[in-house]
């Protein structure tokens, strides 16, 4: 039995601090849905946590044996979530000039069938993982290519690095690439067998996914939905409403459907284990209809902002109680870091008039992030029996960091800040069940 515990600065989320309740004032509702510790103490059995508080109670009880790690000039934080990624699109990031069809079928397809190539998806899936571990991003939602191959060869090294990842093979039977299309059956089959296979699999899990509306034939995304039915458990993740031509081309594509959402819905998609990315252009039907069904929205303010697809309504879908995560939407977003997605997201609601305070911008990064994917009590915050993934931001980080945290009198002004100014060199270390991670790009 492996027992460890850490010492320093830490802070976790328990509800969601936009959930205001008539009673108490805001202030309160906010203070009460996090746990904060400025000598806080984390003990980690197994790989899970044990116990989390203040230090000062802990510490008496805890037996002499057991060594513990302190932490200083840095504040712990579970781990980020990431809820919407295409691994296959690291090396077409910041591809220049088009909004999202053109700019599908000028880089995406283009690089999305060089993994046909084991080997290569390979060499990817390796270059990805060490990003999302350096950006401190220890669990995410992500997108493969058409090929099966791409989902074994990311599986592969996430089962070699111990991590809580969820991934499927793209679905996609018509208007792409005739040598990037699969069939409806194939897609079926292959999906079945990637489930088979992997599923369950130590910490990995399986999301159907078919990659938007307009490149799945009626017939495929039915034999999406039935994969759902036949393996309980198994996460959907697809696109919707992201951007104006897009939306009209699905609309034309399915003259019998309400909105976009309907399409999915048709073939009974949505559930509490439904990511859609995007959402951007949602009408009250289908928020409605996303609240109604516990389905979630990927929030990628990078990507929306990179492709100029629009400005996500947080507070409608907050209004609506629909679960949201972050997503960078690699190779669309510029950026693997959560922190700097946390900085677009806050100046997509200024263009809106809203604000998005930074204890929130921390709730959908960790816990939000898991409720999103239905994982709450296994990651995204430090109550005892989740794995213990987390992370520490450098209050020294850079020269910039450092200047002005200084002037921070409050927790929440030191979040926003790493939310103005962090990146990857704001986090100092990523911890995968309570075992630091080796990072090494090669
Ligand atoms: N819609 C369909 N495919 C994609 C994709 O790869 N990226 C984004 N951002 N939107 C999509
Ligand atoms: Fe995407």
């Amino acid at each position: 039995m492996s027992v460890k515990a850490f010492r320093g600065e830490i802070l976790h989320f328990i509800a969601d601090p936009a959930l205001k309740s008539s009673q108490n004032s805001e202030q309160d509702e906010a203070q009460s849905s996090y746990e904060y510790f400025e000598d806080g103490i984390l003990l980690i059995e197994n790989g899970k946590v044990k116990q989390f508080g203040a230090a000062q109670s802990i510490s008496e009880n805890l037996d002499s044996t057991i060594v513990v790690e302190r932490i200083d000039n840095g504040l712990i934080v579970p781990g980020f979530i990431d809820t919407h990624i295409h691994y296959p699109q690291t090396e077409m990031i910041g591809s220049y000039g088009e909004q999202l069809l053109q700019w599908l079928e000028d880089y995406t397809f283009p690089t999305e069938k060089k993994f046909s190539d084991k080997a290569y998806a390979s060499k990817i899936s390796e270059f990805f993982l060490n990003e999302l571990l350096s950006n401190g991003t220890t669990t995410a939602l992500v997108f493969g290519s058409v090929h099966a191959e791409s989902v074994d060869a990311f599986f592969e090294l996430a089962l070699r690095k111990n991590l809580r990842m969820i991934a499927g093979k793209v679905m996609m039977d018509r208007n792409a690439p005739h040598d990037l299309i699969d069939t409806a059956q194939s897609s079926y089959e292959q999906s079945k067998q990637l489930i088979e296979h992997w599923h369950g699999k130590g910490r990995l899990q399986y999301a159907v996914t078919p990659r938007f509306a307009p490149t799945s034939s009626d017939e495929q995304l039915s034999l999406a939905g039935r994969l759902l039915k036949e393996h309980p458990g198994v996460y959907m993740q697809t696109h919707l409403s992201e951007n104006l031509k897009e939306i009209e081309w699905v609309k034309s594509l399915n003259p019998d459907c309400e909105n976009y959402l309907d399409v999915y819905n048709k073939h009974e998609l949505l559930g509490k284990r439904s990511v859609f990315a995007h959402g951007i252009h949602l009408c009250d039907a289908e928020y409605n209809d996303l609240a109604q069904s516990n389905s979630a929205l990927s929030f990628c303010p990078s990507s929306n902002l990179f492709l100029g697809s629009g400005l996500f309504k947080l507070d409608v879908a907050q209004q609506h109680k629909i679960k949201v995560g972050l997503g960078t939407d690699i190779g669309a977003g510029t950026s693997f870091s959560i922190l700097e997605t946390l900085k677009d997201a806050y100046k997509t609601q200024q263009l809106r008039g809203k604000k998005l305070d930074s204890l929130q911008s921390f709730y959908l990064a960790t816990l939000g992030g898991a409720r999103a994917l239905d994982l709450e009590g296994t990651i995204g915050n430090f109550l005892p029996g989740c794995e213990a993934d987390f992370i520490v931001l450098d209050y020294h980080a850079t020269p910039l960091i450092k200047l002005r945290l200084d002037q921070c009198q409050t927790l929440a002004e030191k979040l926003f800040s790493f939310t103005m100014l962090g990146d990857d060199r704001a986090v100092k270390a990523t911890y995968i069940q309570g075992e630091l991670a080796d990072i090494h790009h090669h």
